[in-house]
């Protein structure tokens, strides 16, 4: 059976398009040798254990946030795309820490760049947020109700850390990704297979508490913090490395494609172990996967939209080619999102 085409998903007459991809990153830094100085850690035991060596930290003092992050990613990918923010119909933002839910980040990064009274909405799936979102951007494309539509995975996870806590705290980093997709009338481009699942059962893992009555009931943790995002790494390993195997095959096999028929495979950065175990498990080349982990450690939903953005920014990505995303992360959820380009 030859591979499905973006044609053959939903309707036959339009193809969906990445027109444009852009990216934010806070000036401020976050390197190993700072950790040193606070907590009983290494930059040897860090990089050894996650491939980490720096992060980026929202300057706060300075009115820096997840939405400053979201508006300076979209505005970069609309620049790419030559397009004006009044002309998307739909904002929608995967984020696990807005400054608000009520309003949500997308409404007011809306009215940020210029495109208020365009639909807006947050997608909540943790570090999967990027990708949920993609997937839901594309089909509401792909079924004619929408045209143009702007994509947000961002995380400002410093705002969710306690830097006590040295288990966490070096692994994460402050990002926001965007793409800007639009309908086509080419039928050859567009998705050809996603994949969207979770696990509540396994919520524990990986939270942040928002009440004391909300800390994990199984625990005896003293050190708990309402706010703090609370994680059992271990078990969060295991949970990335399986299910980074699962979702990989899935899209494949939904795809009737083989590793070989993607040219990039653009991951959730959440430990250059995790990355490489996948990349050694399907035989994928090196330059087929890509690692930033090192520059900016785990950016929860900004982290695949970044790579993606570094990527097509450096040219190593191109329209025509086959790009697969995926990612994983509290909730339980994991996802992935196969493109023709
Ligand atoms: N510096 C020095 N020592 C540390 C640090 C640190 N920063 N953090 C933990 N340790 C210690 C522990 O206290 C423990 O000490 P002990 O043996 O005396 O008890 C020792 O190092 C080993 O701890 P482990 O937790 O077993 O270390 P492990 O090899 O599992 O590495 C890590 C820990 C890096 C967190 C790993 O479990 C991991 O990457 N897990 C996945 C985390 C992840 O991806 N989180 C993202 C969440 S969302 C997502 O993206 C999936």
């Amino acid at each position: 059976m030859s591979p499905r085409t973006a044609g053959q998903y939903g309707s036959e007459k339009l193809g969906v398009r990445i027109a444009g991809v852009g990216h934010y990153l806070p000036e401020g830094e976050l390197p190993n040798t700072y950790f040193e100085t606070i907590l009983d850690t290494s930059d040897e035991w860090i990089t050894k254990r996650t491939g980490i060596k720096n992060r980026r930290k929202c300057n706060v003092d300075e009115g820096e946030s997840c939405r400053v992050m979201c508006a300076g990613a979209l505005q970069n990918a609309l620049k790419m795309a030559r397009m004006e923010a009044s002309e998307l119909d739909l904002l929608i933002i995967g984020t696990c820490t807005g400054e608000s839910t009520v309003p949500s980040v997308a409404c007011r990064v809306a009215a940020m760049i210029g495109c208020e009274g365009a639909g807006a909405f947050d997608i909540t799936a943790a570090c999967s947020g990027f990708v949920y979102s993609l997937n839901v951007a594309h089909d509401l494309i792909k079924s004619g109700s929408y045209r143009s539509i702007g994509v947000v995975g961002a995380d400002e996870m410093s705002s969710i850390m306690d830097y006590k806590d040295r288990a966490v705290c070096v692994l994460f980093g402050d990002a926001a990704g965007a793409a800007v997709v639009r309908a086509t009338d080419d039928t050859t481009k567009g998705m050809i297979s996603q994949v969207m699942h979770s696990d509540g059962t396994a919520w524990k893992e990986l939270y942040r508490p928002r009440h004391q009555w909300d800390v994990n009931p199984e625990t005896e943790e003293k050190s708990m913090i309402v706010g703090k995002l609370q994680m059992n790494g271990r078990q969060i390993y295991k949970f990335a490395v399986s299910k980074f195997s699962e979702v990989i095959e899935e899209t494949l096999e939904r795809a009737n494609m083989k590793p070989e028929d993607v040219d990039h495979f653009v991951c959730h950065q959440s430990n250059a172990r995790i990355l490489e175990s996948a990349r050694e498990r399907f035989g994928i080349p090196e330059e087929k996967l890509y690692i930033n982990i090192d520059r900016y450690g785990n950016t929860s939903a900004g982290s695949v939209p970044l790579c993606l953005s570094e990527l097509w920014n450096e040219g190593r990505i191109k329209e025509g080619e086959r790009v697969m995303l995926l990612a994983f992360g509290a909730g339980l959820t994991w996802g992935s999102s196969l493109w023709q380009l």
